[in-house]
């Protein structure tokens, strides 16, 4: 995984590629499409097809049936904003990398009994952003996090300078990557 995940939603089909492109011009190859909005199997499916240099992954997986869904239309990887034991086990079954949400300690220990060691740390900014990933941290040595909700430029530096980031996740990918492709019309 890159160390940049946006959080991507596509309303229509017909704006993947504006998105994906916009991603791509600013060396972004990596794109979570959130099952939030009814297209988002077809334009995972979409994405996998035409942009094979970039990671396609699906993202607000929060059961089994959307989980194979995504794992149908090619996603790479899976992300939820709580912890799913159905989605955990679907993905360990496909060796499919299971990106969970977890804030809690016991939330936590739920994600390594299913054999998870890097968890998506959301809302960031609500569970206490860097200051409870690094209390955490201390019990939970071998945990890799991928802070997510309410990142953005003013705060993304301190998030990267700690060694437990396996990624940083956020929607602003997507908004800075527009606006700099505007920008350059
Ligand atoms: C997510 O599902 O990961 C969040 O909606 C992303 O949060 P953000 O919009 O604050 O980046």
């Amino acid at each position: 995984m890159e160390k940049f995940v946006p959080v991507v939603v596509i309303k229509e089909l017909s704006e993947t590629d504006k998105i994906l492109t916009a991603l791509k011009q600013s060396g972004i190859h990596t794109a979570e499409i959130t099952f939030r909005t009814a297209c988002a199997a077809e334009a995972i499916a979409y994405a996998v097809k035409n942009y094979p240099d970039m990671e396609i992954g699906a993202g607000t997986v929060i059961n089994a049936k959307q989980c194979e869904e995504a794992l149908a239309a090619g996603a790479t990887f899976i992300v939820s904003p709580g912890l799913s034991e159905s989605v955990a086990k679907i993905c360990a079954a496909k060796n499919i990398p299971y990106y969970p949400g977890c804030v809690t300690p016991t939330e936590i220990m739920a994600a390594l009994e299913l054999g998870i060691t890097t968890v998506k740390f959301f809302p960031a900014n609500v569970y206490g952003g860097l200051k409870a990933l690094k209390a955490l941290s201390a019990p939970f040595p071998q945990v890799k996090f991928i802070p997510t909700g309410g990142v953005d430029r003013s705060n993304i530096d301190e998030f990267l300078a700690f060694d437990k980031i396996a990624a940083i996740g956020g929607s602003f990918f997507v908004k800075e990557a527009l606006e700099k492709m505007e920008a350059e019309k």
